[in-house]
């Protein structure tokens, strides 16, 4: 990452303005450029399943859930351990629990079908060893040709916020010595700013 977009991802998110960004009104917890991203991969997917661990307040499930109607196909199943108001939507599903919670994991795999395009997003607890124990827990859903997408690696200082490593970048480089099912889908980065750098993986077999 050249010396200018590492300013400007500083400047971007010491900004808060991933803070105050929307999707139809509700609070999405990301950067538009990552949101684009997802579209060029929804639409090359076409999954029948999004599964996204960290709901919060339910805008990228909103998101997921129309670019799933734009497609004429899909649905999301979401987790979050808090309860709060979220939007309503036939093809979202939300789950309350703890991501690696047996309880949830049997109920996401209870809702996929042997021949489901399944896509899995990680956004829920970004410490190092949550985000490692997700990936461990969820890479076996994902179909080939499709992603696993690690959230927020942006943070443990790369560039941002240093105080927050180990964060999710240390739990991907760990995973991928140990899985050779995925790798880093660099041409992810062609917008410069992401907030997910290194963090979609595609599966190659
Ligand atoms: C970064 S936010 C999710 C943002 C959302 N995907 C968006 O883009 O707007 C992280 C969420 O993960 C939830 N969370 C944290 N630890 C969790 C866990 N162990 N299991 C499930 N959810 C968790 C938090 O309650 C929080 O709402």
């Amino acid at each position: 990452m050249g010396d200018f977009v590492k300013s400007f991802h500083h400047h971007y998110f010491d900004s808060e303005v991933w803070l105050d960004t929307y999707w139809f009104g509700h609070r999405v917890l990301k950067c538009p450029l990552d949101l684009f991203n997802y579209q060029e991969i929804l639409f090359q997917v076409k999954p029948d399943v999004i599964v996204e661990c960290g709901t919060n307040q339910g805008g990228s499930a909103l998101f997921l859930a129309n670019m799933c109607d734009l497609l004429g196909k899909g649905k999301v199943i979401t987790v979050d351990i808090q309860e709060m108001e979220r939007p309503e939507h036939g093809r979202i599903s939300y789950l309350l629990g703890d991501t690696t919670s047996t309880e949830i994991v049997n109920k996401i795999k209870e809702s996929i079908l042997p021949s489901d395009v399944v896509l899995v997003i990680l956004d829920s607890d970004h410490t190092e060893p949550h985000v490692l124990q997700e990936m461990r827990l969820y890479y076996g859903l994902v179909s080939v040709g499709s992603y696993l997408i690690v959230e927020d690696t942006i943070i443990g200082g790369n560039p941002i916020a240093p105080h927050l490593a180990p964060g999710p970048m240390g739990a991907v480089q760990q995973f991928l010595t140990e899985n050779d099912q995925f790798i880093v889908d660099e041409s992810r980065h062609k917008f410069h700013l992401t907030f997910n750098p290194n963090g979609y993986l595609l599966k190659v077999k």
